[in-house]
């Protein structure tokens, strides 16, 4: 038996995506168990780089079959174009598995995700307008489709009627926006129904025969555990359960079946909408740090906010958690700064905090206390052992795991799937 899960540690953008490409080598599932085309996973492998929003990264190792949880939202045209774009560059696309119960995010949901982001003004969370909270918010008003749903077209127009009649109601009458039709979005919905059927399963019966069997199943978190939408920067959070626990309620397997813990933390932090970030960076530091490492959104192209590593909040996601192991990523964009600074406490109205403090107003009031760490100079994008990175880079490695309180077992020197130090098998 061997579960395995992957997560963000930061606020997203980790480079889930290529440690999970990674791992797929060795893996028999890859399963996406949350959020849905908000996601932005850049994989790069040889000269090709691939963009995946909804599909598990494990969709690039053809002996892998992609699994996308009950957990997940799913934009059934993202779905399809996202499928249709990979099998026209080779990839066997089409062999992805669909949870039954994972629900769909409709055009509806789509609006209401931009209106209600253009109302909240300078209030906004900084979505990425998919309509991914909408579609989550139908999900825990009972209001929601789900993939099942659209094999059964009395139903599914039943259900989007029901839906749409509160919601034309307020679209209408507080957002000032034309009705939209039920019948054409439960046509467009039906419209998918014969593509989708032989991709429909039951996932939770799927991971568990599979795991009985001794097959690798790899749950590839989205998002992040700062974007949690119980344990992040609330409301600046993504609308679904990103961290570990996330990969049971997101797929239907017991806590028991994961042996593995997996936190992803980029080596320095970035962040991308709104929200709390003590350690941002708004001066020409952070613009170096951006252009560095290319941090502009997979997804929406925004700039990405960037800051030092802030030990805090990395530390927080490895208890939550319980990460067995840290893949240290983006180490080679810290190369040539004479020092680093790390973000080892926060001032808080004059007082020192070294544990993240318990309420909000608080982390919107804190400021970094940096630790400096020394630099190097050496490109250590070819480095492909510990012993091969400078002194200064190994130390900084060092301190960040003592900060974490969790071993780092692999390092990443480079997008390029053979740009990575393994310091320990992580199967
Ligand atoms: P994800 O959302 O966590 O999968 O991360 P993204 O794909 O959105 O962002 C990570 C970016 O960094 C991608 O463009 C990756 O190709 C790239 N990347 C991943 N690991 C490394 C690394 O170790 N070094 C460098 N320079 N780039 C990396
Ligand atoms: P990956 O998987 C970074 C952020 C959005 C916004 C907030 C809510 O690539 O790490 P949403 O559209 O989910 O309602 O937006 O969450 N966000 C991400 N930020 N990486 C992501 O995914 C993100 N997915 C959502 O920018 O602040
Ligand atoms: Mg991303």
């Amino acid at each position: 038996m061997t579960g395995i899960v992957i997560i963000g540690t930061q606020w997203g953008d980790e480079g889930k995506g290529k440690a999970t490409d990674q791992l797929g080598e060795r893996v028999d599932y890859v399963v996406r168990f949350s959020g849905g085309n908000n996601a932005g996973h850049t994989v790069v492998v040889g000269d090709e780089k691939y963009a995946l929003h909804l599909l598990p990264s494990g969709i690039l190792n053809p002996h892998c079959i992609p699994v996308i949880g009950n957990g997940v939202v799913v934009d059934l045209q993202v779905l399809f174009d996202e499928i249709d774009g990979l099998l026209a560059r080779g990839v066997q696309a089409d062999r992805v598995l669909v949870s039954a119960n994972a629900h769909v995010i409709t055009p509806y949901h789509r609006v209401i995700d931009r209106v209600t982001e253009r109302f909240l003004g300078k209030r906004r969370i900084g979505t990425t307008g998919r309509g991914v909270g909408p579609a989550y918010a139908d999900k825990v008003s009972r209001m929601g489709i789900r993939i099942q749903d659209l094999f059964d077209a009395s139903i599914l127009r039943q259900k989007v009627a029901a839906s749409l009649e509160q919601k034309n109601a307020l679209l209408v009458k507080v957002y000032n926006r034309p009705v939209i039709s039920p019948s054409a979005v439960a046509d467009e919905l039906l419209s998918y129904a014969d593509r989708l059927a032989p991709m429909t399963v039951d996932t939770g019966t799927l991971l568990n025969d599979a795991l009985d069997q001794g097959k690798v199943v790899l749950f590839e978190g989205a998002q992040a555990h700062h974007l949690d939408v119980d344990f992040g920067t609330y409301p600046y959070v993504t609308s679904s359960s990103p961290i570990a626990a996330g990969a049971c309620t997101g797929s239907g397997v017991g806590p028991t079946r994961i042996d593995r813990v997996i936190g992803i933390a980029k080596a320095y932090t970035t962040r991308v909408g709104e929200g709390p970030f003590p350690g941002e960076l708004l001066d020409e530091v952070g613009e170096k740090i951006r252009q560095a490492g290319n941090e502009f959104g997979t997804t929406t192209g925004r700039p990405r906010r960037c800051g030092w590593f802030d030990a805090l909040i990395v530390h927080q996601a490895a208890r939550i958690n319980a990460l067995t192991d840290v893949v240290l990523t983006k180490l080679d964009v810290l190369t040539g700064w004479e020092q680093i600074p790390v973000v080892v406490a926060y001032d808080i109205h004059g007082e020192r905090h070294d544990r993240m403090p318990v309420t909000q107003t608080e982390l919107h009031h804190a400021t970094p206390i940096y630790e400096y760490l020394p630099g190097w100079s050496e490109d250590i994008s070819n480095a492909r052992t510990f012993e091969d990175l400078p002194a200064t880079a190994q130390a900084y490695v060092h301190r960040l795991q003592d900060l974490i309180g969790v071993r780092v077992s692999a390092i990443g020197v480079g997008p390029g799937r053979e740009q990575t130090i393994a310091i320990r098998d992580l199967l």
